[in-house]
């Protein structure tokens, strides 16, 4: 799967799923630009790169501003020449709230990293790969936003937004050499997000407990990084507006 050369910008790359996208890249000849509000951990990730024999360069960004989005981009041109490949993959959980006990503060926070910053990256990249004629996207969803009660409703709202964002942005932008596609995840152990859950709400950790049990087993940050080579890759040129479960198997009962 040929992505060697490429510059390719991987969003909360500082542990987890993006830190195991960014080194499989790497890995495979693409320059990362290495993403995350974390400066330290995207520096971490940086330096096992660099030990691998890689190219990647930390970048502190806040999904969430704007202007960082922008200053990112313009780092990303400015230190490989060109974007070639977008993954949104900085995400936070909610407290598994249902409707009636999300807070607003935790609705605005979570549809901002989950949601908001997909489309701003999205719009900062697409004049790029316009001008290029080339470009691939790759958004880490979650099956959260293909089903009703994986996560809170703050998070299950904002994974269910992913999508169809990424299916917009793919039939509009096909004509134009970019393509856009989603990962829906099932359960990825030896990450970080857990740690974004603060407060868990029992009532909505209960119901969301009933759906785990059927989870044949967890996966790990490289089974999804695998995935994401795929959908980045020209081996998947005519895979376009399409989510790929990566869960073992888990949805498959529903
Ligand atoms: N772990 C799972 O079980 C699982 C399942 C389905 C989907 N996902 C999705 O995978 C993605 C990665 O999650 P993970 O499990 O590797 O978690 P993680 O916490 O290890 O990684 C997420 C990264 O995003 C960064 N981040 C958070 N807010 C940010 C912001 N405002 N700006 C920049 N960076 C920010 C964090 O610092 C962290 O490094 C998320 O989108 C998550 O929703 C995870």
């Amino acid at each position: 799967m040929k992505i060697w050369g490429q510059a390719a910008v991987v969003t909360g790359a500082a542990s987890g799923i993006g830190r195991a996208v960014a080194l499989l890249f790497a890995k495979k000849g693409a320059r990362v630009i290495v993403v995350d509000l974390n400066l330290p951990g995207a520096q971490e990730t940086v330096a096992e790169i660099k030990a691998q024999g890689g190219t990647a360069t930390a970048v502190m960004t806040d999904v969430t501003k704007q202007e960082d989005i922008a200053a990112l981009f313009d780092t990303a041109i400015q230190t490989y020449g060109t974007v070639d490949i977008l993954v949104n993959n900085a995400g936070i959980m909610d407290n598994m709230a249902a409707a009636g006990d999300v807070t607003d503060e935790m609705w605005e926070r979570v549809l901002a990293v989950n949601t908001t910053s997909v489309m701003r990256t999205t719009r900062q990249v697409l004049p790029v790969f316009l001008a290029q004629g080339s470009g691939v996207i790759v958004n880490i969803a979650s099956i959260g936003g293909l089903h009703g009660s994986i996560a809170g409703a703050a998070y299950t709202a904002s994974k269910h937004a992913v999508i169809g964002f990424t299916k917009n942005t793919a039939f509009h932008y096909a004509r134009d050499g970019i393509r856009c596609n989603a990962i829906a995840p099932g359960q990825v152990m030896e990450t970080n997000i857990t740690t974004t859950m603060t407060n868990l709400n029992e009532r909505g950790a209960i119901i969301c407990g009933i759906g785990m049990a059927l989870s044949p087993r967890a996966g790990q940050p490289e089974e999804i990084a695998a995935a994401a080579l795929f959908l980045a890759s020209e081996d998947s040129r005519f895979v376009n507006g399409h989510v790929l479960v990566v869960d073992g198997g888990w949805t498959a009962y529903m």
